[in-house]
């Protein structure tokens, strides 16, 4: 757990936060009483939340182990990177690849702190504070231009982070800034909270639902549709299966697919730049 007597300077423990909730749905430490106590109410809302939780990272296990072992892709690009937890991008990517480089972006100072100590003596791993509201700074960032060659292909890493933007802070315009600046073979996976529309009312209540609940809380939250997700992916083509609900993207277990309640409303891709 942090120490709720040492913050970082901008923190204030009083207030629940995105990273710092997730941290506490995944079985994390660094989380405030306040953090929990949210947590606590989003599992009443979604019972299921953390086996969610639990599905992305597997997600992003799976999407990350693609890109290295059949895409060939040797750097990443994470933005919106949470809190250190089991299986950190670096680890998973390294696993397969030892010179594979990581850059981690969050605009959470705490995150900063916390992934800098794990980082520590890795000349291959880096993290900076940035805001995926501003992509220009990220892309212009002197430590993503060291660490990452923009002529070469790159991972972008966007998970569970595009459904805390706003629709008035232009998502896909956000996602366009990032993909142009890409190589050809680069690669982008997303996962999404999922408002499947008024085709499944149950499941629209529960998305509009929790998407209050998350604006009421954090101030951030949209569930948004298929095609809103698409939309993140302009001209990029799919790598199959396409978007999907998260545990059926190349499921490494065969047969493993748990396709209940929440698991409907996040869906994961990866597109590829030709
Ligand atoms: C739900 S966590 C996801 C963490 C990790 N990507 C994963 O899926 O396991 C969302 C993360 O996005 C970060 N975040 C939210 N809005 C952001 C923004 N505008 N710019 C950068 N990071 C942001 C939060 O601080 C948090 O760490």
């Amino acid at each position: 757990m942090v120490d709720e007597e040492w913050t970082p300077a901008g923190i204030d423990p009083t207030k629940p936060n995105v990273a710092r909730v997730y941290d506490y749905l995944l079985g994390g430490k660094d989380n405030f009483a306040v953090d929990r106590e949210l947590g606590e109410e989003i599992l009443r809302m979604v019972p299921d939340a953390k086996e969610a939780g639990m599905a992305n990272r597997g997600f992003l296990r799976r999407a990350v182990r693609y890109m290295v072992s059949e895409a060939g892709v040797r750097q990443f690009l994470d933005i919106g990177s949470g809190l250190p937890t089991q299986g950190n991008v670096h680890e998973i990517a390294q696993e397969l690849e030892p010179q594979a480089r990581v850059v981690y972006v969050d605009n959470d100072p705490v995150v900063l702190v916390h992934t800098r100590a794990l980082l520590e003596n890795l000349d291959t791993t880096a993290v900076i504070m940035g805001d995926l509201c501003r992509p220009e700074e990220i892309l212009e960032n002197k430590t993503v231009r060291r660490f990452l060659d923009f002529d070469e292909p790159i991972g972008l890493l966007m998970i569970s982070i595009l459904h805390h933007i706003n629709d008035h802070e232009d998502p896909v315009g956000i996602t366009e800034t990032l993909r142009a600046a890409l190589a050809p073979g680069s690669h982008m996976a997303i996962t999404h909270f999922h408002n499947p529309g008024p085709e499944r009312p149950e499941d629209e209540a529960l998305a509009l639902a929790s998407e209050k609940q998350f604006n009421e809380r954090f101030g951030t939250g949209r569930w948004r549709t298929r095609e809103e997700i698409m939309a993140y992916f302009g001209d990029w083509e799919l790598v199959e299966p396409g978007l999907v609900q998260m545990p059926a993207w190349r499921p490494d277990v065969a047969g493993r697919r748990t396709l209940n309640g929440v698991f409907q409303r996040v869906l994961g891709g990866v597109g590829r730049k030709t």
